[in-house]
């Protein structure tokens, strides 16, 4: 079956917020080339698979979508399959590729994103296989294009990149050294996006306060702050060692910070975070908390917790548990620890068992949930600002918006409210769910 004449892509992108970020410099680069986007995956002239390797699922998730590929990569000559990301900067999964998906057109990884042009027109007009991966790099490239998933809000990547090697993790070995973009870059991004309508910046990097691009974290919010309509900041990860007074001064100063605080915690057991090497311990961290909430009594609170890892007892367990009751996390990521090849956590030879594992997990769960469920009824009658992103996915008839804490509200209101933030009513608060109305007449 040609396809002359199609020049059609489409991108599945696997893991985090950062991915679907470089996912969109992808977006913006086939763009660029000439090609447009299809949801249609086996009948595109293009796939970019866009891999995760911080768990085992999203390892074989991709090898299962990367197998359905197959039939219409045969079928079609022209068709051009490219596989990129964390994953790619693994030997194992280049040998894997080698020699159990040799039909996959282009190969390359984290640090050379910037090449993808390059190494796309070179396998198009060659038809030629491309594996180019490096091995780290010492800066992030600018002024590359990028095709916006929203309008009104944005990703914006400050820094990549992690140096903590936290025992469990494979990303400082996929995504390198930390580096900081300018200032000045970031300021010029987001200034770009404020004038295209844009209303919320989402600040990106795997170690965000450890940001050293000449200022500091803090600073560079502030500066930020003082972007006319940029109206909602947000960033995502911290580490808890690095989180500074001065950036919870943050929370006291700029109106434009979101009351929420993303800070992952992964366990309530000094023994384990030692072991972890997170290099702060439960006490340190419930002092950070306090004090967050001290400098905004109101602030939400999120993390991230492992359950299962390496000699995790029952006893350390239930440190956890207790840290989840102390803390009472608005919400939490909860993931079974999963083994990753060439970290030191996975040569340990005391791995809890499966069936532990997952007993400790919905038991971490029901606690969550539950806890949860009472901050979600607390927000019973509020009236809260809700950024109005568009259609809801679980009732159409109705839109959906989010809150500073990120809870979704679906609520009755028109279209011309996509990407407005607006007063809204909590009419009814579930554990998962809020149902709202618009709270003044918007004429
Ligand atoms: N197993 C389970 N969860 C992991 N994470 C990172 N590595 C692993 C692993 N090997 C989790 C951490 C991190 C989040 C992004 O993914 O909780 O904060
Ligand atoms: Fe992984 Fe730890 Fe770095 Fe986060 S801080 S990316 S968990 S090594």
């Amino acid at each position: 079956m040609a396809r002359t004449g199609n020049r059609t892509y489409n991108i599945v992108t696997f893991g985090c917020q950062m991915n679907e970020r470089d996912s969109e410099t992808l977006a913006g680069m086939l763009e660029e080339l000439g090609y447009e986007q299809t949801d249609d995956r086996l009948a595109a002239s293009v796939v970019v698979l866009n891999t995760c390797s911080v768990r085992e699922n999203a390892d074989k998730r991709f090898f299962g979508v990367l197998g359905q590929l197959k039939h219409s990569r045969e079928e079609d000559p022209d068709k051009i399959v490219a596989v990129c990301g964390c994953m790619m900067q693994q030997q194992s999964v280049i040998d894997k590729l080698k020699s159990k998906y040799p039909w996959v057109d282009l190969i390359f990884g984290t640090h050379n994103i910037g090449e993808f042009p390059r190494l796309f027109a070179n396998v198009r007009d060659e038809r030629r296989k491309i594996t180019e991966i490096w091995e780290g790099s010492d800066t992030i490239p600018e002024g590359l294009p990028a095709k916006r998933m929203y309008s009104f809000k944005s990703y914006v990547s400050i820094m990549q990149g992690c140096n903590n090697f936290c025992s469990y993790c494979i990303v400082p070995y996929t995504r390198g050294r930390e580096r900081s973009r300018s200032p000045e870059a970031i300021l010029e991004e987001i200034r770009g996006l404020a004038a295209g309508g844009c209303k919320e910046v989402t600040l990106l990097g795997q170690n965000v306060n450890s940001y050293a691009g000449g200022v500091s974290f803090a600073q560079l919010i502030r500066m930020i702050d003082e972007i006319d309509g940029i109206e909602r900041i947000r960033f995502m990860t911290s580490h808890p060692k690095d989180l500074s007074d001065e950036l919870i001064g943050c929370f006291r100063d700029c109106r434009h910070l979101c009351r929420c605080f993303h800070l992952p915690v992964q366990s309530g057991s000094d023994r384990v975070l030692a072991d972890m090497n997170r290099k702060y311990t439960r006490e340190r961290y419930l002092e950070r908390v306090a004090a967050l909430r001290e400098a905004c009594p109101d602030i939400a609170i999120t993390t991230d917790i492992i359950v299962g890892f390496p000699g995790e007892t029952e006893e350390d367990f239930q440190d956890t548990l207790d840290l989840v009751r102390r803390v009472r996390y608005d919400s939490a990521f909860t993931f079974l620890y999963s083994v990753r090849g060439g970290t030191p956590a996975a040569e340990r030879k005391d791995q809890v068992p499966e069936e532990i594992k997952h007993d400790r997990f919905n038991r971490l769960i029901a606690e969550i949930h539950a806890i949860q469920e009472e901050i979600g009824k607390s927000y019973q009658d509020k009236v809260l600002p809700v950024l109005i992103e568009g259609p809801s996915k679980t009732d159409p008839a109705m839109m959906t918006g989010r809150t500073e804490s990120l809870k979704t509200v679906d609520l009755p209101a028109c279209e011309t409210l996509v990407g407005k933030i607006v007063p809204v009513r909590i009419v009814k608060a579930q554990t998962f769910s809020l149902y709202g109305e618009l709270a003044a007449d918007r004429g």
